[in-house]
């Protein structure tokens, strides 16, 4: 999708369409020409209420063929997000009816919203809601894509005054799309080795350094996780690790680690789920799907900091090498003479096996900060819903900075507690901890299980069960995977660049 820009004069150009925001019973900026037709509709037909849309034929009245009318809702109860709707809406709106160019107006003149910052949220938008996953249909009835987009600034408003943010916008939205694209493969297409192969290319691309153990340097290094979860597949697990290094100065500091699930298909192993949606479980591989977006996007931002990116791959089948209910392994050492042992209860609580393995090791490494996503548990999805993803750690600044990140993107996140109590619940008889904690209190339980691993690292732990995909559209979500985590994960990492960098002893540009 081009992106242009031009100053004002929205209502004089000679686009197939133009589409304009409009807040709820509040009059509209424009030529008298564009006040006539705003004038013959009525309350019923636009008021520009939220989710409300009007593409009317202007009929000579605008030298544009169509207006595409936008509903923002309330201004006072305005936010990017609402914007972020809105422009998706819009954007599938135009698709629908198969229009390929269009001029878009930026508003300058709402409250609490910078220019920047809604000329980014409607780029961002339009190229999220528009994004498909068709690469397996295979007659080429694909529906027309916007292919141009000119975007209409404020007369007082420069194009180099937004370009960083339209940049941005695009970097992030084409790095939620690309994870999106690998969240979507099923499961008979995407194996761990298969994903290893997307990370080695991503960082060919990204100039990001990348090192997959397979599963015998895994039985090497003793990540016995890893290994019991991968175990009853023939697709062998992989650990996968991708480390960014910012351009000078920061490149010697402590990296922040990302840490992601990525089990390929989850069918629960020989604790065996129902079979109802469990085609589903493709996307429990969504958290380190979100781990190469992530390091995507902050490498095309070049971000000052470094990262080390670590996702834990199996696939979890039953079968005659499949680990079994009972089962006491032991997890990668790591820093620790040891490695803790784990009674296996429920081979379908694997997601916490692989990633304690993957924790140790981004802890081994010198993380200075560790946050890890996984679609971790139905529980989660249980408590909080599909509407944002569980919160959990053992650092409350952090969760504040993560909780207000998601806030600004969309990709919200709602604190759980980890009371000492939780950790009592997965006490095992005969390892150091067992696997599940029962019935209740299941998306907590799995973090207390986690949180044994992380030592005294700050670390925030989001399960992202109920947000990875959606099994119906959103304003900006097709169905499918989201790419949850990316926006929230490079907002929050944007914003930590500053104080980190004080804190690193990184003088600041
Ligand atoms: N991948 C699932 C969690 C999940 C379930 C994600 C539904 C999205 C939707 C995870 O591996 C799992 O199976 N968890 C179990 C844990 C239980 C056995 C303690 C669960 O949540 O049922
Ligand atoms: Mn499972
Ligand atoms: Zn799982």
């Amino acid at each position: 999708m081009k992106i242009s820009f031009a100053s004002d004069a929205l209502f004089s150009w000679q686009s197939p369409v133009v589409v304009v925001f409009a807040t709820k019973n509040e009059p509209l900026a424009g030529p008298p020409a564009l006040q006539t037709l705003l004038h013959q509709l009525t309350h019923e037909e636009f008021d520009g209420s939220e989710k409300k849309l009007l593409l009317l034929h202007t009929a000579g009245q605008l030298p544009a063929e169509r207006l595409l009318l936008v509903g923002l809702g309330e201004t006072k109860e305005l936010t990017l997000e609402t914007v972020r709707r809105a422009a998706g809406l819009a954007a599938k709106k135009l698709r629908d009816v198969g229009l390929t160019r269009a001029g878009v107006q930026i508003r300058a003149d709402l409250p609490d919203c910078p220019v920047a910052d809604f000329a980014g949220a409607v780029v961002e938008a339009v190229s999220l809601a528009t994004y498909q996953f068709n690469q397996f249909k295979t007659s080429d009835n694909h529906s027309t894509q916007l292919e141009s987009l000119t975007l209409a600034l404020p007369t007082d408003v420069t194009a180099s005054s937004i370009r960083a943010a339209i940049d941005r916008a695009r970097i992030i939205a084409d790095a939620t799309n690309y994870a999106r694209s690998i969240g979507n493969l099923p499961g008979n297409v995407v194996t761990p080795a298969v994903l290893a192969h997307y990370a080695r290319q991503l960082a060919r691309q990204y100039r990001l350094k990348c090192t997959i153990l397979n599963q015998a340097a895994l039985r090497r290094g003793q990540f016995g996780g890893l290994l019991a979860v991968g175990g009853g597949s023939t697709h062998e697990p992989h650990l996968i690790v991708l480390e960014y290094q910012p351009p000078t100065p920061g490149r010697h500091a402590s990296p922040i680690a990302l840490i992601g699930k990525a089990i390929t298909f989850d069918s629960g192993g020989i604790s065996l789920k129902p079979s109802e949606k469990m085609d589903e479980m493709k996307f429990d591989k969504c958290g380190g799907v979100a781990v190469l977006g992530t390091l995507r996007a902050a490498a095309e931002l070049r971000l000052p900091i470094p990262l080390l990116g670590v996702i834990a791959a199996a696939e979890n089948l039953p079968s005659a090498t499949s680990y079994r209910p009972g089962d006491i392994i032991t997890s990668y050492r790591g820093k620790e003479k040891r490695g803790v042992t784990i009674e296996v209860l429920n081979t379908d609580a694997e997601g916490r096996i692989v990633l304690c393995d993957a924790l140790a090791y981004a802890r081994q490494r010198g993380a200075r900060t560790m946050i890890d996503l996984a679609t971790l548990t139905g529980a989660c999805v249980v408590a909080l819903g599909p509407h944002c993803a569980g919160l959990l750690g053992n650092d409350l600044s952090l969760q504040e900075q993560l909780r207000a990140a998601g806030q600004r993107t969309g990709d919200r996140v709602w604190p759980l507690p980890l009371w000492p109590e939780y950790k009592e619940m997965i006490k095992s008889d005969v390892a150091d901890h067992k696997n599940t904690g029962g019935r209740y209190g299941g998306a907590i339980t799995a973090a207390a299980f986690l949180a044994r691993y992380v030592g005294d690292t700050p670390w925030a732990h989001i399960d992202i069960a109920g947000t990875a995909w959606t099994s119906e559209e959103k304003p900006y979500h097709p169905k499918g995977a989201t790419g949850f985590g990316i926006r929230l994960l490079v907002d929050w990492l944007s914003r930590s660049c500053g104080p980190l960098q004080q804190e690193m002893g990184i003088p600041q540009s």
